[in-house]
C-alpha cells in the first residue's frame, strides 16, 4: 500500500512553526511531492469547530479533563477526515502540533498523566504517530520578542508562567526519550536556516 509521510512540528508559542510548515511544504512541492499543510487543533471541519471552543473564552472555561477530551476529539476528526486519507494516497502531511502538544500541555501541565493522554489518543485516533517530529526551540528572550511582534497570545497562551515554564522541559524530555522520531532544531537561527535544518531531517526519505 502506498503511504505518505507524516511530519509534525512542536514547541512553545512564537517558535515559528507555521512559517516553517509553509516553507517546507513549498520545498517539497517543488520536488514534485504532494503535501498537505495542516494544524491542530483544527485541520478538518469538525476539528475547526472544536478549535473555536478551545481557543475562545476565559482561561478557566474548561477544566483539565474536559480540555484534554476536546483536544482528543478534534484530533480524532482531523486524523479520520484529513490525515489518514492524505497518507493513504501517498501525500506528505505537515502538521503544526499533534498529540505531543497534548502530552506537553495537558499531560505535563494540566494534572493528567502521559499515559492518560496516550490512552485518549489510542481511542480517538487509533494511536497514529508521526514518522518524524521536529521540536523547534527558541531562547526565552527570542520567544517573548516574537510573541509581542505577533500581537500577544490567545486563551491557551495566557496560562500562568509556571505552566509555560514546564513545557520546554517536557518537550525536550519527550524528544530525548524517542530519538528515532524526534529531531531538535535551534529556531533562534534565521528562518531559511531553520528550513534547511528541517529538510535535512527528512533527507533519508527524499
Ligand atoms: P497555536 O495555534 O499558537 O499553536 O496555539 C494552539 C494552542 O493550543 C497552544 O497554546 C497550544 C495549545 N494546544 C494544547 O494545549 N494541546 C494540544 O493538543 C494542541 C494541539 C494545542
Amino acid at each position: 500500500m502506498m503511504r505518505g509521510r507524516f511530519i509534525t512540528l512542536e514547541g512553545g508559542e512564537g517558535v515559528g512553526k507555521s512559517t516553517q510548515i509553509h516553507a517546507v511544504a513549498a520545498a517539497l512541492t517543488a520536488q514534485g511531492i504532494e503535501t498537505v499543510a495542516t494544524r491542530e487543533p483544527g485541520g478538518s471541519k469538525g476539528a475547526e469547530a472544536i478549535r473555536t471552543l478551545l481557543m475562545e473564552g476565559s482561561d478557566d472555561r474548561w477544566d483539565a479533563r474536559s480540555e484534554a477530551l476536546l483536544f482528543a476529539a478534534a484530533r480524532a476528526d482531523h486524523v479520520a477526515r484529513t490525515i489518514r486519507p492524505a497518507l493513504a494516497r501517498g501525500a506528505w502531511v505537515l502538521c503544526d502540533r499533534f498529540v505531543d502538544s497534548s502530552r506537553a500541555y495537558q499531560g505535563g501541565g494540566g494534572g493528567l498523566t502521559d499515559a492518560d493522554i496516550l490512552t485518549l489518543h489510542r481511542v480517538g485516533s487509533e494511536g497514529l504517530l508521526p514518522d518524524r517530529t521536529f521540536l523547534l526551540t527558541v531562547s526565552p528572550a527570542e520567544a517573548v520578542r516574537r510573541l509581542i511582534a505577533r500581537g500577544g497570545s490567545d486563551r491557551m497562551g495566557s496560562k500562568p508562567a509556571d505552566y509555560q515554564a514546564r513545557l520546554g522541559a517536557r518537550f525536550i524530555e519527550m524528544a530525548e526519550a524517542e530519538p528515532g522520531r524526534w529531531r531538535i532544531i535551534d529556531a533562534d537561527a534565521p528562518t531559511e536556516q531553520v528550513t534547511v535544518a528541517i529538510l535535512s531531517g527528512l533527507a533519508e526519505w527524499l
